[in-house]
């Protein structure tokens, strides 16, 4: 634990200088909004008050170190409160978000992020292992999954819960005379995201092999994080357009019309990429401004052709009992043509991403 050298009280903020150098400046109105004080927080937490409860200018009356915390009067309502040391250190500057994200290209084929399913639901180091490879990387392939038809929902539940759809709680991927869907027929799928044309987008997909007799059909991920991130480099104007100008995205059958509008490439309020949405099959006509047209086609073919780089694809032939987890936000999936008559046969379902990182947390939290 870092120490607090000194503070200075300058009435409507707090400066502190820790004892490794850091610097921090804290404001009167965060720290009263942010009161550990049994007044303003219920014991599980939860803020008792509005911030139109508090004066429109809160000031520090009063700032003494006592005992590892500060002891804060505010005025003008004389309300006071203890900040602990570590809590002040962990929360006056802002984090990075993303710190445990790790991107990968073709590489990750010698490392794949395998765990067993047997391990992973008896040992919680093993299972927190296994989703902080989900979080860090996007994909992870789990081994040894029983070859019983629906087995991927029990996979699902070990961190969360299923997300159904018109496709059902899951769904069938194997070739069909009548597909609704080409990922039903034995032609290769060039990589994307699934569902684009829902809003909001499904966070997680589960793809479990059942049988695969058949030649060829390797599944191909890619890391739309890392394709996002060299578009940047090498075609920053082009990153840009893809960042400013959200596209159309559909997908129509008998019984369903699903449409949505999403930018390509999303980023958070700090500029980081969140979301990548790329599928060649369900994107739509473009209802861009004539002047950004041309321009943005330039910008979408660039993204494509990064993201069909074979140093960026990792390539495996899932066997019966692999089961794949992609972020579908971030990690595209595709597959090589399926040979032969052999059968292939997989199942799919989709899963949020909230439960998985809750359950990742409190397994940390646990552990640590
Ligand atoms: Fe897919």
């Amino acid at each position: 634990m870092v120490d607090l050298a000194q503070f200075h009280n300058n009435g409507d903020h707090l400066d502190l200088q820790w004892s490794d150098g850091r610097l921090d400046r804290v404001f009167a109105v965060w720290l009263r909004d942010n009161s550990p004080s049994p007044q303003a927080r219920h014991p599980n937490g939860q803020k008792l008050f509005d911030i139109t409860d508090l004066a429109p200018r809160v000031a520090l009356a009063d700032v003494q170190n006592v005992n590892g915390a500060l002891h804060i009067r505010f005025a003008p309502d004389g309300h006071e409160a203890n900040f602990g040391l570590e809590w002040l250190r962990e929360r006056a500057a802002p984090v990075d978000l993303h710190a445990h994200r790790r991107l990968w290209g073709a590489e990750l084929a010698r490392a794949m992020p395998a765990h067993g399913y047997e391990t992973v639901c008896t040992d919680s180091a093993a299972k927190c292992r296994w989703l902080a490879d989900l979080r860090d990387l996007g994909f992870t392939l789990v081994t040894g999954v029983p070859t019983e038809p629906g087995t991927l929902i029990e996979v699902a539940e070990q961190f969360g819960f299923v997300r159904e759809t018109n496709y059902g709680r899951f769904f069938e991927v194997r070739s069909d005379p009548k597909p609704i869907n080409l990922a039903n027929t034995g032609l290769g799928l060039s990589c994307h995201t699934d569902n684009p044309y829902r809003d909001p987008v499904p966070g997680l997909q589960l793809l479990h092999c059942l049988v695969s007799e058949n030649d060829g059909g390797n599944s191909v991920v890619v890391d739309g994080y890392k394709a996002a991130s060299l578009l940047l480099d090498q075609y920053p104007a082009d990153f840009a357009l893809l960042t400013r100008h959200a596209v159309p995205f559909q997908f129509n059958s008998a019984g369903t019309a699903l449409e949505a509008r999403a930018r390509l490439i999303t980023l958070d309020d700090r500029g980081a990429v969140t979301e990548v949405r790329f599928n060649n099959r369900s994107i739509s006509t473009f209802d861009l401004p004539a002047e950004v047209m041309p321009d943005f086609y330039r910008a979408y073919r660039r993204f494509a052709e990064i993201l069909q780089r074979p140093e960026l694809e990792v390539t495996f032939k899932a066997g019966p009992g692999d089961l794949f987890i992609v972020d579908n936000q971030r990690v595209l999936h595709g597959r090589k043509t399926v040979g032969g008559s052999g059968r292939r046969h997989l199942q799919g379902c989709y899963a949020d991403k909230d439960s998985l990182l809750s359950t990742l947390r409190v397994l940390e939290r646990e552990l640590i």
